[in-house]
């Protein structure tokens, strides 16, 4: 196999297997950047909410009660005005969803579904637990969500989710006597939920990691053509000529000076050489020569 082929060889497996390790790696970095970010964008979204209703329970609610309005208004109601915030919000971030669900809720939309009370259930039993983060579903429906607990910390919410008797009768009159009630303080009674597609994410992930690649190849292939080039006019080719040289003289056949092939470079000094060396031998021979033909001459 030839020198220039040999190397390409070599400079190829070290390119793929160099290649394969920083994709893979330059992935796995893209991949946690991005789940940073949808993270970081989930906790923006969770505490927004949170926002909203902690504004609702210090602001609406109190200026309603001094109102002693008899009607009853969803907009004081904390969850009512997180939610809708949220649904506003989504308006300009469709891909973005945000949920707060309860295993017994005031509102029959928000009862939790199957997996969301398994998240709920995991909270109940670890009080401890502040967040779950975490993926669900498969393929183009994997969604990355962040999930929160909401506990009953404030004795202002037992007005309206403790027993129907102390509701506010509008309220009952809108929801009904039955759902929402029997919380207790410091129960976890709902959950907060923010879910996002994560196939947009790891496209851009994908993106960014074929960008390297692509880049990195570009770099290599080009080092490497320009490599190979150099080593065939600097090493291969001069070896070659040099080679012939060599074959000629160890043949014995007349090699017109004048036909030699010129090697630059640090070839010449070893073509310099082969050609002293076969004038030296050409040289012994002649001698070799007379004197066999001349024996009583010789010494
Ligand atoms: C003025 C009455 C009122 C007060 C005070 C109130 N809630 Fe509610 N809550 C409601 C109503 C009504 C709903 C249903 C809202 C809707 O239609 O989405 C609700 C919904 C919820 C939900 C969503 C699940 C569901 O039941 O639909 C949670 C969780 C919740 N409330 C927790 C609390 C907590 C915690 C507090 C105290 C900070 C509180 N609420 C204070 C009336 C109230």
């Amino acid at each position: 196999m030839r020198i220039e082929t040999r190397f390409a060889w070599n400079i190829a497996f070290c390119f793929c297997f160099g290649v394969t390790v920083a994709g893979y790696i330059s992935y796995r970095q893209e991949s946690r950047q991005a789940h940073e970010e949808l993270k970081q964008r989930a906790d923006m979204l969770l505490e927004t909410a949170l926002a909203v209703r902690a504004y609702t329970v210090d602001q609406v609610a109190p200026a309603m009660n001094k109102l002693k309005d008899a009607e009853f208004h969803a907009f004081q109601v904390p969850s009512f005005a997180a939610q809708d915030a949220m649904r506003r919000l989504n308006k300009k971030f469709p891909e973005y969803r945000y949920r707060e669900s309860s295993l017994n809720p005031t509102n029959v939309g928000d009862r939790a579904n199957d997996w969301e009370v398994s998240l709920l259930r995991e909270f109940q039993s670890n009080p401890e637990l502040r967040e779950l983060v975490g993926e669900s579903g498969a393929g183009r429906d994997r969604r990355f969500y962040v999930a929160r607990p909401i506990r009953m910390t404030s004795p202002s919410c037992l007005q309206c989710h403790s027993t129907p008797d102390v509701a506010p009768p509008a309220m009952l009159a809108k929801y009904g006597p039955v759902n929402g009630f029997g919380w207790k303080l410091d129960d976890v009674v709902g959950l907060q939920l923010v879910e996002v597609p994560t196939a947009d994410a790891e496209a851009k992930a994908l993106n960014s990691v074929l960008i390297t690649v692509g880049s990195l190849s570009c770099v290599f292939v080009l080092s490497a053509a320009v490599f190979l080039l150099l080593l065939r006019r600097h090493v291969t080719h001069p070896l070659d000529l040099l080679t012939r040289v060599a074959h000629a003289s160890s043949l014995d056949h007349e090699i017109d000076d004048a036909q030699l092939p010129a090697v630059g470079g640090q070839f010449r000094e070893l073509q310099q050489a082969i050609e002293r060396l076969k004038t030296s031998v050409d040289h012994a021979l002649t001698i070799f020569e007379r004197g066999r033909q001349d024996p009583d001459k010789g010494g």
